[in-house]
């Protein structure tokens, strides 16, 4: 299959990125991210989640952050909800999109949502309708699409079930989640096999961490398949608190520069994206995760 001639990138850094670190971020902090990533060119950023503060403390500013952030016409700022409750305080401060999320392995649903999936699903179900009844989109996520950190191998048929569920409740777009960076490029490909069966691929989005190294090839992969939505994170921050040892989503500046050397258009201004992870990297006190930006901050050269 040809590639396609535009990826949407969407940023999720602000919030799989920094739910996982554990000393508090101050709410200016993650205002000013997100308003340099949007000034970056980038579609979508993911701000913030709506869940329990004593599940994930540092999520407990969602409504400040919300209300503090100047929101760039054109750019999508989904908020992460587990339940109506979630859901009305998302409501509240005004946004327009939010991101459900179940997951494909019962294990990691009760660690992650302490329900089963069949519970999560109806959690779901009840914020899906709630939602669109106020004209919010809605983004369904599933999480550990090629491998659990409990349980192992998932099978792409417990993936694509689950995807047709909360694509026929009402979600415009469903994100796969290798949520411990576990698959290989086969098995990310036989995953969206199983799920185009049921999905459209231009509704599906991979969202890749990179705990093996694999996120990048395994993204390429997909792409070849048709998908042309990626999740990322500035300076390839973050991991889930739930799943021990998962890293950090693939680098956003590390997609760009693959996508950039594909002749693969996303609207996004490479420097200006740069800047951004190293903005964070210095505030949180780490190197950057993307290695093009490592590169790119040594050579004089930029090919793509
Ligand atoms: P629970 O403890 O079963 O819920 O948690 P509960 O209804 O018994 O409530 C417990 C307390 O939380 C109560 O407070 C509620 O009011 C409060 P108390 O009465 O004890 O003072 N509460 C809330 N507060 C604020 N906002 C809410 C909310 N709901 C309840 N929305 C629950 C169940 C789902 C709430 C909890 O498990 C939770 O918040 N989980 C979220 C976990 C999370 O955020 N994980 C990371 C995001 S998922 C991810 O990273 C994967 C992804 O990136 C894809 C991938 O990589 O695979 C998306
Ligand atoms: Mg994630």
């Amino acid at each position: 299959m040809a590639l396609p001639t535009y990826v949407k990138m969407v940023e999720v850094g602000p919030r799989d990125g920094l739910q996982n670190e554990a000393t508090p971020i101050p709410t200016a902090i993650k205002i000013e991210l997100i308003n340099r990533l949007s000034n970056c060119g980038l579609p979508v950023v993911e701000a913030t989640s709506f869940v329990s503060a004593k599940w994930v403390p540092q999520m407990a500013d969602a409504a400040a952050v919300m209300t503090g952030i100047q929101r760039k016409p054109g750019v999508s700022y989904p908020v992460l909800v587990p339940n109506v409750k979630g859901l009305e305080a998302a409501l509240a401060v005004g946004v327009s999109e939010i991101a459900v999320f179940t997951a494909a392995s019962e294990t990691f649903s009760q660690k992650n949502t302490n329900c089963s999936i069949s519970t999560s699903l109806e959690r779901i179900r009840d914020v899906v309708d709630k939602a669109l009844a106020s004209n919010i989109r809605v983004r369904g996520y599933i999480s550990c699409v090629l491998g659990c950190p409990y349980e192992g191998v998932v099978a792409p048929q417990t993936v694509a079930a689950l995807a047709r569920d909360l694509f026929l409740m009402g979600c415009y777009e469903i994100s796969l989640g290798d949520t411990i960076g576990i698959g290989t490029p086969a098995s990310a490909r036989a995953m969206i096999h199983a799920v185009e069966r049921d999905v459209p691929i231009n509704q599906l989005a991979a969202h890749f961490h990179d705990t093996y190294g694999q996120a990048l090839a395994n993204l390429f992969a997909v792409i070849e398949c048709g998908v042309a939505v990626v999740d990322s994170s500035v300076a390839g921050l973050g991991g889930c608190p739930f799943a021990c040892g998962a890293s950090g989503n693939v680098a956003s500046e590390d997609v760009l520069y693959m996508l950039n050397g594909l002749g693969i258009d996303t609207g996004v201004d490479m420097a200006k994206l740069i800047a951004t992870g190293e903005f964070i990297s210095k505030f949180i006190g780490r190197p950057s995760s993307s290695k093009a930006s490592l590169a790119l901050a040594k050579s004089k050269i930029m090919i793509h």
